[in-house]
């Protein structure tokens, strides 16, 4: 029943074993919150351009969000079996083509014509989709920035390189944080590749200090702006308390994430690091070394903002979209909190011996009588779409005689616009359970 092609922001692909994109996402791929006037997600996006250079870093806010597997994985040095490739993480357009799961998908073709077009950096804002839980910060489609500085180092000394580097850096600002902890600067072990035929340690570690000033740069400014909303004036003026942590992505090394302390928790919100030099070489850049980071504009716009629920963000309701104005950052007010409503489902999930044919009716996702909790997440959402706000996995057992999981998801509905009737809701759960039998082959309890 998957039609043979599928048609994505006026281009039309071939579908095969691999599409699992569902008609439900097909409108987001249209609606770039990230360059609609006053919206939160567009406000916060230009928050932070407005912290980096428009001489030094070229806006690129328009590039498609379909890509090939080469540009999302391949180019970035994933390893054939990462689990960011599977079927059950990322929507596949077909074997060779996915939608992007970050805008690091970019990096190479923007590494490469940067150059001619005059500039050493780069940011990029684009929506970015991945298959994920249902909860009040994930949703499958998202927003990232992704951006990126070079050094030249053609004709240079490694000592002249890292005196350029480090003089820049003292040009910068002086950011208002605290630097609570820190971890090494270059990681021991760390990525293998890197350190066998990467830059050396001095050259790698004078711009992780330079990433790592620009990023503390962006996070004071955010943060005060965050204080700033909520008329706190003297947590405004306050230094923020941020940590590095070391952390992993296959195209960079040394890598870090970037953690802030808000309302007593620490909140990672970046993830950062020097470029894997083999890969800037493959995309013609052997001359430069250089850093790059990504990070999450909803959950910035959800801290600076106030903003409770990831679904808001796609709210059509006035009640959201009257409280932003570009330029301007005042804590939104919650309007009314509508009453939720819970609703379990529970299920076998595996073959049970003899009883054959389940999962065998086309079901894409059943395929194979392997169950991933994703595919499940997918089917509510289909169905229930923004009328729901989490779902929570609340008992799992196994069977002791017949060996068969049985898991128990407690689905919960509730509207951010309205009260939702019975009825309504009674009608959605019912769907999820045939669907559930129907698609996914398993067996209601
Ligand atoms: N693309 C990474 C992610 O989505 C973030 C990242 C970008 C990390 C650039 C390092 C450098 O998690």
């Amino acid at each position: 029943d998957l039609p043979n092609t599928i048609t994505l922001a006026n281009i039309t692909h071939n579908t095969d074993s691999h599409t699992n994109i569902p008609p439900t996402l097909l409108p987001y791929l249209t609606r770039n919150l990230h360059l609609t006037p006053h919206h939160p997600i567009s406000n916060t996006r230009q928050i932070i351009e407005s912290l980096f250079p428009a001489s030094t870093f070229a806006r690129y806010n328009t590039l498609p969000p379909v890509v090939t597997v080469a540009q999302n994985f391949d180019c970035l040095g994933f390893p054939q079996d990462h689990v960011g490739r599977s079927r059950s993480d990322t929507y596949y357009v077909n074997k060779h083509t996915v939608l992007r799961t970050h805008t690091s998908a970019h990096q190479a073709e923007k590494f490469r014509t940067l150059e001619n077009e005059g500039m050493e950096g780069y940011l990029i804002s684009a929506d970015v989709y991945r298959r994920d839980a249902i909860d009040k910060s994930h949703y499958p489609v998202f927003h990232q920035m992704e951006g990126a500085r070079l050094f030249d180092r053609k004709g240079k000394s490694s000592g002249e390189l890292v005196d350029e580097v480090l003089k820049d850096l003292e040009e910068m600002e002086v950011p208002n944080v605290e630097v609570v902890e820190s971890c090494d600067l270059f990681e021991d072990g760390g990525n293998p590749v890197q350190i066998a035929k990467g830059h050396s340690v001095e050259e790698a570690e004078a711009v992780a200090r330079h990433l790592q000033r620009q990023l503390e740069l962006v996070v004071s400014k955010v943060f005060s702006e965050a204080a700033l909303a909520v008329g706190d004036v003297n947590a405004a003026k306050e230094k923020v308390k941020v940590r590095w942590v070391s952390a992993y992505f296959p195209f960079t090394s040394p890598s870090y994430e970037l953690e802030v302390l808000w309302n007593g928790e620490w909140l990672e919100v970046l993830g950062c690091g020097v470029i894997r030099q083999d890969l800037l070489d493959y995309a013609g850049r052997k001359g430069s070394i250089g850093w790059a980071f990504g990070l999450g504009i909803e959950r910035i716009a959800m801290l600076m903002y106030g903003i409770p629920d990831i679904r808001l963000f796609w709210s059509a309701d006035e009640r959201f979209k009257g409280q932003f104005r570009e330029g301007v950052v005042k804590r939104f007010e919650a309007f009314s909190k509508y009453p939720q409503c819970f609703k379990d489902v529970a299920f076998w999930v595996g073959e049970e011996r003899g009883a054959g044919a389940a999962g065998g009716a086309g079901g894409v996702e059943g395929k194979g009588g392997e169950f991933h909790e994703n595919d499940f997440m997918e089917l509510v959402r289909g169905i229930g779409g923004d009328l729901v706000e989490d779902v929570k996995l609340i008992d799992e057992f196994t069977h002791p005689k017949s060996g068969r999981k049985s898991m128990c998801y407690r689905i919960n509905y509730r509207s951010l616009e309205r009260t939702l009737t019975n009825e309504e809701v009674d009608e959605l759960q019912a769907k999820v359970r045939s669907q559930l039998e129907e698609r996914m082959g398993v067996q209601l309890r």
